[in-house]
């Protein structure tokens, strides 16, 4: 009878009133023209054509991109489908994928052209364009685009639009307020720089975030802001992905800034370090489960806003726990199939309070063996910590505020402290 039941529901599974909502709520974001996903996934015909497709890489949680595991405390805009969606597509395509009543096909969300946050309070643009070839693999490439901020700032959010959106995958933004980068863009004939800004950072450069293919721009909430301290330069890090034809990026950016210093400024803890510069990375061929960990006790009682993981190609789990003075583990971020294509930002849907005595704990693990194939040596060879991305790197950063924006000074000298003490128990 139970049986019975469930395939006379698994029929009545159709394209345009059950298919077609969770599509449109959570794939046309990239899959419509002109995004960055390699087809569209609007009209029955799209879906139908690549059912069986979708219903193994919504199995697999391949697609959406979103590489957290489920965690502790929810995300803004997490991308997961629930076990019913999934449950839904699989149904349908083992009916036949029938496409239903097409009345009953919602209309497609609507996707805003122009700023999605309104007019920036600067606009700023790529000062030459860079060709992308439309074959060949990945390119990671930097930009700067030389602002000389006149004066110190505080920003709220970036924006930015690409002038190539299909080769367009993902952008992470850095402040450099020395000439490091137009030194580094000089040096190179092409317009930008390879490398992965890792030596960047560590040469003091401030992380402002990013953005990936389909996810929205978002002002900072609760006031809060990154600084841009006069004198700055944006640099902008892309990844762009050959779609078969050559196409030229010229992105236009546009920033939003504060009206004054927010109450409570931004405190990264990166655990370990400088993106595990005196960790000691180094990982011979074939080690297939390699790991480095690293624990900060928090001095102030903060509240956790966003974490950023960072590491390259053999990259393999992430995971951020917050051990609190009861004893109660939480895990503030997991990732257990590291991809270095998907590099998100996760922003807490609520701010996370943390009290004085919690220990964050980071652990990165690595797979060079022959058996990972995102490893882009085969067959592998020892790798060491570096900027290029046949180097590694391996860090978390848990961005906060002190509760008590009086506390902060405190929060950062431990910071500074724990970077000292990496410092001289590392440095091989
Ligand atoms: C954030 C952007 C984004 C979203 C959202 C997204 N996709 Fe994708 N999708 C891509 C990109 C980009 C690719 C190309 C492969 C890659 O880069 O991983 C892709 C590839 C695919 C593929 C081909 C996979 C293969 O192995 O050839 C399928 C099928 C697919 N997506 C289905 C979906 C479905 C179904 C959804 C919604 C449930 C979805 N995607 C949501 C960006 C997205």
């Amino acid at each position: 009878m139970a049986a019975f039941a469930t395939s006379l529901l698994a029929n009545d599974v159709v394209f345009s009133k059950d298919v077609a909502p969770i599509l449109y709520r959570n794939c046309t974001g990239c899959h419509r023209p002109g995004e960055a996903a390699p087809f569209s996934l609007i009209s029955y015909e799209d879906a139908a054509k690549r059912g069986r497709l979708i219903r193994s890489v919504v199995e697999n949680r391949q697609m959406p991109p979103w590489k957290a595991d489920a965690s502790t405390h929810a995300f803004q805009d997490e991308r997961r489908l629930t076990d019913a969606q999934i449950g839904v597509i699989r149904n349908w395509v083992e009916v036949g994928m029938p496409e239903g009543n097409p009345e009953d096909t919602p209309s497609l969300p609507e996707f805003p052209a122009g700023w999605q946050l309104g007019q920036p309070d600067l606009i700023v643009e790529m000062p030459e364009g860079f060709t992308v070839p439309a074959d060949g693999p990945d390119i990671y490439r930097n930009f700067v685009i030389p602002i000389a901020l006149p004066e110190d700032k505080w920003i709220r959010a970036i924006e930015l639009r690409p002038s190539a959106r299909p080769i367009f995958h993902h952008v992470l933004y850095m402040a450099d307020a020395s000439d490091a980068s137009r030194r580094a863009d000089a040096a190179d004939p092409l317009p930008g720089w390879s490398g992965t800004m890792g030596a960047f950072f560590v040469s003091g450069g401030g992380s402002l975030g990013g953005w990936a293919a389909g996810a929205q721009p978002h002002l900072l909430r609760d006031g809060l802001a990154m600084p841009f301290r006069k004198g700055s330069d944006l640099v902008l890090q892309c990844h762009f992905h050959p779609v078969g034809v050559e196409m030229t990026e010229k992105a236009v950016v546009g920033l939003y800034f504060a009206d004054s210093a927010p109450e409570r400024e931004l405190v990264s803890i990166r655990l370990p370090p400088l993106f595990g510069r005196f960790s000691g990375l180094d990982i011979p061929p074939g080690e297939a489960d390699y790991r480095k960990s690293d624990e900060f006790v928090l001095p102030v009682d903060v509240e956790g806003v966003s974490i950023a993981p960072h590491a390259h190609y053999i990259g393999k789990t992430m995971k951020m726990t917050a051990i609190r003075p009861d004893g109660v583990v939480e895990t503030l971020l997991s990732i257990g199939d590291w991809d270095f294509a998907w590099q998100d930002q996760y922003y807490f849907k609520e701010l996370v309070s943390l009290p004085r005595g919690t220990k964050i704990r980071a652990e990165v693990s690595w797979d060079n063996s022959s058996a990972n194939p995102r490893n882009p040596s085969n067959p592998p060879v020892r790798v060491t910590w570096g900027e290029e991305s046949k180097d590694e790197m391996g860090s978390i950063a848990l961005r906060v505020v002190a509760r008590n924006e009086a506390d902060r000074p405190q929060l950062e000298t431990a910071v500074q402290r724990h970077l000292m003490r990496a410092f001289m128990g590392g440095n091989r």
